[in-house]
C-alpha cells in the first residue's frame, strides 16, 4: 500500500528495462488499481482465467507482487518475458509439443530401494539448511547477497557429490541479473537420455523493497523446498543409489521476479531437445497451515503425474493425508516447465487459503515455521521416492522377469551347435551349461560366435561353463556349445526380453 501510493502520489518516473508481463485476470485488475497506466496489448482465454500481456516497466514489478498478496490474500502469479514476441506466444495457447517425449509408465516397483532410503532422511539436516540459507541477509536475485546465496549452494552440492564421478554440479548463468540458477546432475547408467528434474527457488524476496541489505530470510519461501530436497539428496548419495535415468536438481534463480531462473532453464532445455520425463518442483514445504499434510495443485500440472504422486504418498507415506489445491496462473516454477509441454507437478505445504502468511517478509523466518522441520521432512521423503521411482526406470525393466530358455543336445569332439538370436533387453544375459565330458561355451553379440570371435567365452575341462555380460541396449545374442571332448549337455540361457 505504502508503495503504490507513493507512486502516485511522489509522481516517481521509473526508469527500469520494459518487461512483457503474461499475468491472470486477477492479478490484471490488481495491477491496473496499483499502476492504472498500465495496460494490456493482448488477451485471451487461459486455463481457468482469461490471460493478458501487459508491458511494465521492471521497476513496478515488485509493485504487482505486492498489490495482489495484499489484495487477493493469495499469490497472483505472473511471467516477466524480456520480449513482446514471448510474451504473446505464452498465452497463444497452442498445445506446446515436446520433442521425443516419453511417458513413463508411472509403476511402482523400487520398494526395497526406497523403503530402505526413505527412514535415513533427517529432519536436523533440513532445519540445518533452512537456518543456513536464510542467514543471508536476503537472496534477492540482484544483490550480492543473492549472487553468494546461489555459490553457497553450489559448493554444498558439491561437497556431497566428491567422490561421485557421476554426479556433476554447475552454475546456469543468466541475462540480467548476477544470481545464477544452480544444477545437480546425476547422470543415468543406461538410461541418461530421459532427464528427472526435482527443483526449488534459491532468491528470496521482501515486497517493502530490496536493497543490499534488505531482510528477506525466506524461511519457507523458498529455503525449505531446497532443504527438502537437499536432504532426499544426500540419502541417494550416501546410500550409492545410481539412477537409471540422468536426475536433475536445481536450485533455481529469480523465482520471485516472475520465474526468471527456470523460464530460462525450461527453454534451454527445449531448446535442445532434452527429454524431460517429469518435473517436481518443491516451492514451501515447512509450514503445516492446513489439515491435511500435503497439497498437490492440480492447475498448470500434469494430471498423470499427479495421480503418481498421489500413489507415491499412499505407497510410501501411509500415514499423511493429501489434499488438493490450485494456485492459480504462474505461482512458481512449474509453471515454466508446464508452458513448455514438460509434464510438472508442485506438492504443497498447505491450502491455497492457509499457506504461511510470513512469506515475502522479513519475518519468514524459521522460527515462524513453528520452529520444526518435520513437515518438511515429508516432501524430502516424497521427492526421494519420486526420484528413485522415476529414476530406476529403463528399457527391458530390470526390475522384470527374466526370460530363461533351455535347450540339450550331445556334440562328439570337435562338432558345435549354435543358437539364436535370443533377442535380449538392457540387463545381464546369462548362458550355461552343464552335463558330462568337457563343453565349451562362446557367446557373441550381433552374430554368431567363433571359437576366437566372441563377446564371452567359458572353456573350462568339464561341461559346467558359464558366461555373463550386460547388455546396455536391446540386441541379438548367439550362443554357441562346441564338444572338446564328447559331451552330453544342458544350455540355459537368461535374460531381459527386450
Ligand atoms: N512460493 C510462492 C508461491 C505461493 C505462495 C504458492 C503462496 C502458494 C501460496 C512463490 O515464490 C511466489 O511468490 N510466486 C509469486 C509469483 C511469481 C511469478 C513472482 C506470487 O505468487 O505472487
Ligand atoms: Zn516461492
Amino acid at each position: 500500500m505504502l508503495l503504490a501510493a507513493g507512486l502516485m502520489s511522489a509522481g516517481c518516473t521509473y526508469a527500469g528495462p520494459l518487461k512483457w508481463v503474461t499475468l491472470g485476470d486477477a492479478a490484471y485488475a490488481e495491477l491496473r488499481k496499483t499502476v492504472p497506466q498500465a495496460t494490456a496489448k493482448a488477451s485471451r482465454a487461459g486455463q481457468n482465467e482469461a490471460l493478458h500481456v501487459v508491458p511494465l516497466d521492471e521497476d513496478l514489478l515488485p509493485l504487482l507482487s505486492a498489490a495482489v498478496h495484499r489484495d487477493l490474500k493469495r499469490c497472483g502469479g505472473f511471467f516477466v518475458h524480456n520480449t513482446e514476441g514471448d510474451a504473446m506466444q505464452a498465452i497463444a495457447g497452442a498445445p506446446v509439443a515436446v520433442a521425443a517425449l516419453t511417458r513413463p509408465s508411472y509403476t511402482i516397483d523400487n520398494q526395497t530401494t526406497v523403503n530402505s532410503l526413505l527412514p535415513q532422511l533427517q529432519e536436523s539436516n533440513i532445519t540445518q539448511t533452512i537456518v543456513d540459507m536464510s542467514s543471508f541477509a536476503n537472496r534477492y536475485y540482484k544483490t550480492v547477497n543473492g549472487s553468494d546465496a546461489a555459490n553457497w549452494l553450489k559448493q554444498k552440492w558439491t561437497t556431497m557429490a566428491s567422490g561421485r564421478s557421476d554426479i556433476t554440479v554447475t552454475q546456469f548463468a543468466h541475462t540480467g541479473y548476477n544470481q545464477t540458477s544452480v544444477i545437480l546432475t546425476i547422470s543415468g547408467t543406461d538410461n541418461g537420455s530421459e532427464v528427472i528434474v526435482l527443483g526449488a527457488h534459491l532468491d528470496s524476496i521482501n515486497l517493502s523493497g530490496n536493497g543490499e541489505t534488505s531482510h528477506s530470510p525466506g524461511a519457507d519461501d523458498d529455503a525449505s523446498g531446497i532443504a527438502s530436497l537437499t536432504e532426499a539428496l544426500r540419502v541417494m548419495i550416501n546410500t550409492g543409489y545410481k539412477p537409471r535415468r540422468t536426475i536433475k536438481f536445481i536450485g533455481y534463480a529469480a523465482e520471485e521476479a516472475g520465474l526468471l531462473g527456470s523460464q530460462d532453464i525450461a527453454a534451454n532445455f527445449k531448446n535442445s531437445a532434452v527429454n524431460v520425463v517429469g518435473v517436481m518442483q518443491l516451492d514451501m514445504t515447512n509450514y503445516k497451515g492446513s489439515v491435511n499434510d500435503i497439497y498437490i495443485y492440480t492447475d498448470y500440472t500434469d494430471s498423470l503425474q499427479n495421480d503418481f504422486v498421489a500413489k507415491l504418498a499412499a505407497t510410501y507415506l501411509p500415514a499423511l493425508k493429501v489434499g488438493y489445491d490450485k494456485c492459480g496462473y504462474g505461482c512458481s516454477d512449474h509453471a515454466s516447465w508446464n508452458a513448455k509441454g514438460y509434464p510438472a507437478s508442485l506438492p504443497f505445504e498447505a491450502a491455497f487459503n492457509r499457506d504461511n502468511p510470513y512469506i515475502h517478509t522479513a519475518n519468514d523466518t524459521y522460527a515462524n515455521s513453528g520452529n520444526q522441520a518435520a513437515h518438511a521432512l515429508k516432501f524430502a521423503r516424497l521427492a526421494a521416492a519420486y526420484a528413485v521411482e522415476l529414476g530406476s526406470d529403463g528399457p527391458g525393466t530390470p526390475g522384470g522377469t527374466d526370460k530363461v530358455e533351455t535347450f540339450t543336445g550331445s556334440l562328439a569332439a570337435g562338432q558345435q551347435k549354435s543358437y539364436g538370436p535370443f533377442k535380449a533387453g538392457i540387463g545381464t544375459f546369462k548362458a550355461e551349461t552343464s552335463g558330462t565330458g568337457d563343453a565349451d561355451l562362446y557367446v557373441r553379440k550381433s552374430a554368431v560366435p567363433t571359437t576366437s570371435t566372441y563377446t564371452c567365452k567359458s572353456d573350462g575341462s568339464s561341461a559346467t561353463e558359464v558366461c555373463s555380460f550386460s547388455m546396455t541396449a536391446n540386441g541379438d545374442v548367439y550362443v554357441l556349445v562346441r564338444g572338446y571332448t564328447s559331451t552330453s549337455y544342458a544350455l540355459k540361457v537368461t535374460y531381459k526380453p527386450q
